[in-house]
């Protein structure tokens, strides 16, 4: 083995990383969503991934935990190469990760503590229920929501299952938490809590986090690194003021909210709004 790297031939000399993916390009049929890209989290720290709709953060942070896997590249944890190990080893590596996904998805048939020892059932025996109950306690204390365990998701606040998603990505105390648009469907002060919950988990428990948003309020709140995709690349990476005073003007459209002029130019193309109206009658025999 050369010195300075390990069995999967990476340099060991990136004491920081604790994910990194190198050269990974990732392709649906034609469509190229990640285009050779390489990147590397540092550990304890926080990274917003931006980027316009159907642009690849979603497909580029299930890389992160292997849900997805390259057409090439490689992607590593903690220096161990992930992307080509089995699924029941990529389960032991799992269980360092909390992945809240888009949309928050809980079980509507469990209540909230069902929900929340989910993940903990997958992974081992539970034989002392005290103890789950104070796992439980704890974890709902920490996302405010001690009281709430028999609770069923249709009788909670949108931004109350993303809170008990939220416990429930943290139940097994793992060390690196992917965020898939936390905030999206909040309003500002529910979006705020999480953003809270974040910086908190980041300051007590010394958690990476990876957040994937489009809401750049919260990306420069929690953010101590944000990255844009667009077109399968990173067009921009860096801290806030870097990305606020990024020339790409891509960037700049994105974090003002602007419409580019491609999209507008398919607003205005034939067919006016009057002609996408239907009546009735349009469905009548
Ligand atoms: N399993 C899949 N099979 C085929 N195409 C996929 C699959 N998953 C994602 N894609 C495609 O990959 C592209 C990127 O999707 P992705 O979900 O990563 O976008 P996104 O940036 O997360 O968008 P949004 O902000 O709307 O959530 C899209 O063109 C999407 O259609
Ligand atoms: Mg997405």
């Amino acid at each position: 083995m050369e010195q300075g790297k390990n069995k999967d031939g990476r340099q060991n000399n990136d004491s920081n990383g604790i994910i990194a993916i190198e050269n990974v390009t990732k392709k649906f049929g034609d469509n190229v969503v990640l285009d050779n890209i390489s990147l590397s989290i540092e550990k304890g720290k926080t990274t917003a991934v931006i980027g316009p709709s159907g642009c690849g953060k979603t497909v580029l942070i299930k890389h992160l935990i292997a849900l997805l896997r390259p057409n090439s590249g490689r992607v590593f944890f903690k220096n161990r190469r992930i992307d080509d190990l089995s699924e029941n080893r990529l389960n032991k590596v799992r269980t360092q990760y909390g992945f809240l996904f888009q949309g928050g998805a809980l079980f509507d048939s469990l209540n909230v503590t069902e929900n929340i020892i989910f993940p903990i059932r997958q992974h081992c025996e539970i034989s002392d229920f005290r103890q789950v109950e104070d796992l439980v306690k704890a974890k709902l204390a920490m996302v405010g929501l001690d009281g709430f365990q028999n609770y069923y998701p249709a009788n909670l606040s949108g931004g109350q299952r993303k809170r008990v998603a939220l416990a429930r990505a943290i139940a097994l105390n793992p060390q690196v938490v992917l965020y898939d648009e936390p905030t999206t469907g909040l309003d500002p002060i529910r979006s705020d809590v999480i953003n809270e919950l974040v910086l908190k988990l980041q300051r007590e428990l010394g958690v990476t986090s990876v957040v994937v948003t489009h809401d750049m309020t919260s990306a420069y709140k929690v953010a101590d690194r944000i990255i844009m995709l667009h077109n399968g690349k990173i067009v921009a990476d860096g801290d806030a003021d870097h990305i606020r005073n990024h020339p790409h003007p891509v960037v700049q459209q994105f974090i003002h909210g602007q419409v580019d002029e491609d999209d507008l130019a398919v607003l205005r193309m034939s067919g006016g709004v009057s002609q996408a109206q239907f009546l009735p009658r349009d469905f009548e025999q």
